[in-house]
């Protein structure tokens, strides 16, 4: 089966910032789970580069548009090197290869006879590219989008006739529950088709940057049903091969464009009596530090080449896959994504391969041991096998479900998993038995085949760290497969390990400041700097805003809690962040019971650096009112989910 999947093809008027960088890095993810999973899985980009707004962008910079799409276009293409986009085909709008079918699409929907010379007018928004009916104008002048004037414009125009497809796209809906995912956006776009489908406007004269309309040089071809038909182009002629093996494609895109991929393009192609697509999938929006991603605003521009350069791709992808749900807004700071870097993959995965490694080293002579089947079905062991098979399902059904946060989620279970099973196996001491070599033997080998297993799961977001953690586990192979059969059978026994390098050193205070200072542009730091200095007039030690924003603090929930033996104050508590689960001592068994406190929504210190108490692993810490003595516990006013932040 194939599985092909697309991303919006990006405008050259603009570079590469985090917003592209996200639609992209998902994409890829999909694209490698499923062909880690055997499917002749495809990848598009490319770029958009016809139309008024790169016309104009290319002559207010003094260039011809081709030149402006000429250098821009470098900028996609270096930027998805830098990210291991593993993208199979890159489209330019302005190939002749494109422009052919967008030529035989146009001829197509006129023989379906859907093509008619009208005439348009109505609000133009030049950014927007489209006209606006007077109600939904701001202040009745301004574009809903950019809030800037629309023009009133009226021309003759070759229009089509999408109206004659609400009812055939309204039954497509119907018979296609899936179509449109997630189901938010659905059911918006089902409001859109239900409050009445015009005919569309699909030609332009007033200026010439585009795709001739076939028979009328006068006019060129509206940009978004050029666009659009990238997706078809770029596998050749309609009814090519290529185009017969990946069509339908699965298109990956911003809440933003929804519309056009689930109306405009459907009907376009029912119109020409071609499948319609196999899912539109729409994710979220990003903002930085709270403010949407403009040209406007320096602080908002996030370069994903200088995240990467600085620590790694693989880590980029990882905290841009893990940190929103697919369909969701999600805010970013550099602050956030050095915290997770250091809880998720400095600590959690980083110390699971740097303890497997130096395990194999002390204990087995730096090769994987055989699984023990005399020692397998203990309970400790059995524990392992078990979650190791059953995060591979949940990810897989994730992936599957277009939901690579909560695949990662999965993964993740496994990793602290592991974790917990030396601490509970404590090799260290069978190792001075010699009666339990066989425990210690089986305890190091599932121990290395669990970070096997995660590192093949990973493997669609951090391809280049996967690849390196099979390495040191001595697999030599050149991508990795998804984990199936079962546990203890994938690692080849007696292959030698090599611990080497730790795959994500610790983003230390220090690092964390250079890097701070390096990635936020100056005049964002100087915007910041000033309300914090005036705050705080107290007398009180006074904190910059970049150490305050250092603070990864969230909403989480207690799920257990316990007296810690043998003290007065301390609780042994585990929250849930998120669907991460941390563990906690906190000092306030005199006020809190631990009867009190399971279910209780709290706020959480999230990049504390752990800590052992009495013995026990403390990794964060839930804030408290009252000094010395505990007066009364944080808490959000509002039922949040857990896991969301708090600035
Ligand atoms: N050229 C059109 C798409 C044509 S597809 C046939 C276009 N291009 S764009 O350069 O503006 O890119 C739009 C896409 O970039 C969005 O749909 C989204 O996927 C991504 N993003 C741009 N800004 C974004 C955020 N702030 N957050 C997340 N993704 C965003 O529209």
């Amino acid at each position: 089966m194939s599985f092909y999947i697309t991303t919006p093809i990006y405008y050259v008027n603009d570079v590469p910032h985090l917003g592209h960088a996200y639609t992209t890095v998902v994409a890829d993810a999909l694209m490698r789970f499923h062909r880690a999973r055997g499917e002749d899985a495809y990848f598009l980009t490319g770029t958009d580069e016809h139309g008024e707004k790169i016309e104009q962008a290319a002559t207010a910079r003094g260039k011809q548009p081709i030149e402006l799409a000429d250098e821009v276009v470098e900028r996609f293409r270096e930027t998805w090197v830098n990210l291991d986009i593993a993208n199979d085909d890159f489209i330019r709008t302005t190939e002749d290869r494109h422009k052919r079918v967008v030529a035989d699409m146009w001829k197509r929907l006129s023989d379906a006879g859907d093509i008619y010379l009208g005439s348009h007018e109505g609000h133009y928004c030049v950014r927007c590219e489209g006209f606006y009916p007077e109600n939904k104008l701001l202040d009745g002048r301004l574009c809903p989008d950019h809030k800037t004037e629309v023009e009133w414009r009226s021309r003759p125009s070759y229009m089509f006739r999408m109206s004659k497809y609400q009812k055939p796209l309204l039954d497509y809906f119907e018979a296609n529950p899936d179509f449109v995912q997630p189901d938010a956006y659905r059911k918006e776009i089902l409001s859109f088709i239900n409050e009445g489908l015009r005919d569309l406007s699909v030609s332009r004269n007033t200026f010439k940057w585009g795709v001739p309309v076939p028979g009328d040089d006068d006019h060129v071809i509206y940009v978004w049903i050029d666009a659009l038909t990238n997706y078809i182009s770029a596998l050749g002629d309609i009814g090519s091969d290529k185009y017969n093996e990946y069509w339908p494609a699965v298109h990956l895109i911003g809440k933003d464009i929804l519309r056009f991929h689930a109306v405009y393009w459907p009907c376009m192609l029912l119109s020409a009596g071609l499948p319609l697509p196999r899912t539109i999938l729409a994710h979220g929006w990003w903002s930085v530090r709270g403010e949407k991603i403009s040209k406007s605003m320096p602080a908002t521009r996030v370069d994903p080449n200088l995240l990467a350069a600085d620590i790694g791709a693989d880590a980029v992808r990882y905290h841009l896959l893990r940190e929103i749900p697919l369909g969701n807004d999600g805010d970013f700071t550099y602050e956030g994504l050095i915290g997770r870097y250091n809880s998720d993959l400095a600590n959690d995965l980083g110390n699971l391969l740097n303890r497997t490694l130096t395990m194999t080293g002390k204990f087995c002579g730096g090769t994987v041991p055989e699984a023990r089947p005399e020692v397998a079905s203990g309970e400790v062991h059995a524990n392992l096998a078990r979650v190791a098979t059953e995060a591979a399902a949940e990810a897989a059904k994730q992936f599957e479900l277009y939901q690579p946060s909560r695949a990662l989620e999965a993964i993740w279970q496994l990793v602290r998993e592991a974790n917990k099973y030396v601490d509970a196996c404590q090799p260290w001491k069978l190792a001075k038995d010699p009666d339990k070599r066989a425990e210690l033997e089986h305890c190091t080998r599932s121990f290395l085949e669990a970070a096997y297993w995660a590192a093949c799961m990973a493997a669609p977001v951090m391809p280049r760290k996967a690849l390196e953690i099979a390495h040191k586990l001595g697999v030599e192979a050149e991508s990795l497969p998804w984990p199936s059969g079962a546990f203890n059978t994938l690692l080849p026994t007696g292959s030698a390990v090599d611990r080497g390098d730790p795959l994500f050193p610790r983003i230390d205070a220090d690092r964390a400041a250079a890097l701070l200072d390096k990635w936020i542009p100056d005049d964002a730091k100087k915007a910041e700097a000033a309300p914090a200095a005036e705050a705080n007039d107290d007398g009180g030690p006074k904190i910059s805003f970049d150490d305050f924003m250092k603070l990864d603090l969230r909403v989480a929930e207690v799920t257990a809690a316990e007296p810690v033996p043998k003290t007065k104050k301390l609780l042994q508590l585990q929250v849930d962040v998120g669907g991460q689960t941390r563990q906690v001592v906190a000092g306030i068994a005199e006020a809190y019971p631990a009867g009190d406190l399971v279910g209780r929504k709290v706020i959480f210190v999230a990049n504390l650096e752990p800590a052992t108490i009495r013995g026990i692993r403390s990794e964060g810490m839930i804030l408290a009112a009252g000094d010395k003595k505990i007066l009364g516990l944080s808490a959000v006013d509002r039922d949040v989910p857990t896991g969301t932040r708090i600035r």
